[in-house]
């Protein structure tokens, strides 16, 4: 049994029993350093699989995020957008699916079936940090979009998100006790910053191989980004796609007010099977920028952004 409390009776578990651990956000969930970040051991299973076996084709399109930095909208968008041809307005998955299950996450949904892939979709999704994805997919040279979020935001909803994912019994983590965590590096798949560094540079270096978003772009001017994202995903639209609107239709289709109205959505479940089992509707909470001024005191502000400040300085990169 492993301190998340699934259990884990693979060869992995030793490898993992001797990482150096500590306590996490939630009780009896520890994390587990491997590679520079800290993740808990049920995901660490199947990332250790997935570096080891997974097998990348070269027209992968790989969608990286830290946890709650735009995952789920971004899965929305590029399945909308690689799919428009198969699907037309009533019939689309996303009416009925969660984004989540529409493109699968590589170390948790894809390790199964020796990751079984729909031959029709290239999308997969993955939280790994940069210097960790497996090496088929730097060696297939498939290409990367990755999204991030200011970290005061992606904070903010992580704690949410792990507060609800707690059964209702469960106590949950203070906000301050999270916050001094978040801000030493302590999260699922942090240090947070190293994240979006590890991703950042890549795409300065690659700029033709990862296309670097953050949510706050997507948020302020979502038509381009979707154009955007269509451009480097290979699959442009056309003029007269343009002018009959249908990337106003894949906004508005993946927008937050859609989505997180759907019934499937508002009550259905997703990896309902799996200890991972998670309620689809957890994944849609405000979806605004800037929240984290309703939940942070001057001085914990103070603090995440002088280490944004610290780790991003010189990079060129800010928020
Ligand atoms: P908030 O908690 O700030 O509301 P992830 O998808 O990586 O788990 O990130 C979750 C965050 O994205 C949540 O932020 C959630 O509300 C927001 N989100 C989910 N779907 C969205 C959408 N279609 N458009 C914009 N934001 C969305």
């Amino acid at each position: 049994e492993s301190s998340a409390g699934f259990s884990l009776p693979t060869k992995y578990k030793e490898k993992i029993s001797t990482l150096p651990k500590h306590h996490g956000w939630r009780v009896n969930a520890d994390f587990y350093h491997y590679q520079g970040f800290w993740c808990y051991s049920f995901f660490l299973e199947g990332i250790m699989k997935s570096q080891q076996h997974f097998q990348a084709q070269s027209g992968d399109i790989i969608l990286s995020s830290a946890p709650k930095t735009g995952t789920t909208w971004l899965k929305a968008l590029t399945f909308a957008i690689v799919t428009r041809h198969h699907f037309d307005d009533s019939t689309n998955p996303l009416l009925t699916t969660v984004p989540h299950e529409c493109v699968p996450l590589l170390e948790v949904d894809a390790v199964e079936d020796a990751f079984h892939r729909s031959p029709k979709l290239p999308l997969l999704a993955t939280h790994l940090p940069y210097t960790s994805l497996p090496n088929s997919i730097m060696s297939s040279h498939c290409k990367i979009v990755y999204i991030c979020r200011e970290p005061k935001d992606a904070f903010i909803s992580l704690w949410h998100f792990i507060c609800k994912l707690a059964p209702q019994e469960e106590e949950h983590v203070p906000l301050e006790a999270a916050l001094d965590m978040f801000c030493k590096g302590i999260s699922q798949y942090g240090p947070y910053w190293d994240h979006v560094l590890g991703y950042w540079k890549a795409s300065l270096e690659c700029p033709e191989r990862v296309l670097f978003l953050k949510y706050e772009d997507l948020k302020s001017d979502t038509l381009h980004y979707i154009k955007t994202l269509a451009d480097f995903m290979g699959c442009p639209f056309s003029l007269e796609e343009e002018s009959e609107g249908v990337v106003q239709k894949i906004m508005n289709l993946c927008s937050f007010e859609t989505l997180s109205n759907l019934k499937v959505n508002k009550t259905g479940m997703h990896r309902s099977t799996t200890p991972l089992a998670t309620k689809n509707d957890v994944y849609f909470r405000k979806g605004n920028v800037g929240d984290w001024k309703n939940h942070l005191t001057d001085e914990m502000v103070h603090r995440v952004d002088q280490i944004t400040e610290q780790k991003f300085s010189g990079t060129g990169l800010m928020f």
